[in-house]
């Protein structure tokens, strides 16, 4: 009998299950590539829709390649009838993320090709997840507001389509860029939770859909993806006071801080399972919220970041993570905080299915061990 005990790793914590060539995190440098590109390269000079491509086919396109691929993107971009009826079923109390969720099942269930899982098949389906999405995540904001569905414009490239889908009309182009900047980084970030969840399922030969469901529900959770709403949610509960002085308000989030951490409380969006010097994304995206924050005229706001950010750091020497300046600059942009990790999945549908791709391409059912801490044999009495 073998009475040595395994060596478990709660969480999977430090244990690397498989190879990738999707994306490279290195926390002792702080960075992040996608396919070999730094992400705040890319979020300053491509478009969202030259990363998606790049992250399904390895490169960047070409501008031949690019025009292709934005013309089958703008043409799928509308909301499916048979979605849109399904989600009008969902009472408007249920949880945005519900409704993503029943609304990529939905969609994989009507697909001409559901199951056909070959390469071509899947980049198929993941162009037709990648342009259709937006259509759900707004048109569920909206049906909220007790607003009716906007149709998709061809002419605007997708951060711009998307936002006027939103809000029914069009928005300045430092906003449009200040999102495009949000949706490039929550593209990809390696073995996350959600992506390894899209792994697991794939393993197992089912659908693609079948994958993006399951990493819809997997990064619901505020220990992933929920942490940025559940940011928003700390800044109302501190009180957004639009006329404050950002002086004030810093002062206010740093004594809300300093009782939440007297409490044990974990904080949402600080931390990160990976870097432990700081997230890589997060100077990107704090200067798209700068920028919201100047746009908006709105100072309280960056207040309260800096309040919550310098009693973190003094108390616990813990850094803020990609959801900690996202869940303001939604905010500021006009998304109503339960569409933010909406807004995380319309983004990350791209990396889950070229992880998707990638597994399918080379795979190994994942089926790990459990050690049983169970009581011992026994028989039932009867
Ligand atoms: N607030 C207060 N304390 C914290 C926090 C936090 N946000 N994060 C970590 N700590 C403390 C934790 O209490 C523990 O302290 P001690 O050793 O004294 O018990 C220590 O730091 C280690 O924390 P851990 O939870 O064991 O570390 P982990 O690597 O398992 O957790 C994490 C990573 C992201 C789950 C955690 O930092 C956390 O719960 N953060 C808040 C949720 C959040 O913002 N999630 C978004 C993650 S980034 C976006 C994404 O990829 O989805």
């Amino acid at each position: 009998m073998n009475t040595e005990e395994p060596e478990i790793r709660k969480g999977l914590n430090g244990v690397v299950v498989d190879t990738t060539k999707v994306s490279k995190v290195n926390p002792e440098t702080n960075s992040l590539l996608y396919r070999g590109y730094p992400v705040q390269e890319l979020a300053e000079k491509c478009s969202f829709e030259e990363v998606a491509y790049l992250l399904w086919h390895g490169e960047l396109p070409t501008d031949e390649q690019n025009e292709e691929f934005c013309k089958a993107e703008r043409s799928q971009r509308a909301l499916e009838p048979n979605v849109k009826k399904l989600i009008d079923l969902l009472p408007t109390s249920s949880h945005p993320m519900d409704v993503c969720r029943t609304a990529a099942s939905a969609m994989g269930a009507s697909h001409p090709k559901a199951e056909d899982s070959s390469r071509e098949a899947n980049l198929a389906k993941s162009i037709s997840l990648f342009a259709a999405f937006p259509a759900v995540v707004a048109y569920d904001q909206r049906r909220r507001r007790g607003q009716d569905v906007v149709e998709p414009r061809e002419d605007l490239d997708y951060s711009a389509n998307f936002l006027y889908m939103t809000f029914g009309e069009e928005q300045p182009p430092a906003v449009v860029d200040a999102f495009k900047v949000s949706m490039v980084l929550y593209a990809e970030h390696s073995f996350n939770a959600s992506t390894f969840t899209g792994r697991v399922i794939t393993s197992t030969l089912a659908d693609l859909h079948s994958a993006v469901t399951g990493a819809i529900g997997a990064l619901k959770g505020p220990l992933h993806g929920g942490a940025n709403e559940a940011v928003m949610d700390t800044f109302e509960e501190i009180g957004i006071r639009k006329e404050e002085s950002k002086e004030d308000a810093a002062a206010r989030a740093k004594s809300w801080m300093e009782d939440a951490l007297a409490q044990k409380k974990k904080v949402m969006g600080f931390g990160h399972r990976v870097y432990k010097h700081g997230d890589s994304r997060v100077p990107t995206m704090k200067a798209a919220l700068d920028a919201m924050v100047k746009h908006y005229e709105r100072d309280e706001i960056l207040g309260l970041y800096d309040g919550l950010q310098a009693a973190m750091q003094e108390a616990k020497d813990i850094q803020p993570n990609l959801d900690y300046p996202t869940g303001p600059a939604f905010h500021l942009m006009g998304f109503d905080t339960p569409t933010f990790t909406p807004l995380f999945v319309a983004s990350r549908i791209t990396g889950w299915t070229a992880h998707i791709m990638e597994q399918a391409e080379d795979n190994a059912l994942i089926r790990p061990l459990s050690a049983y801490s169970g009581p011992d044999e026994r028989h039932v009495g009867k």
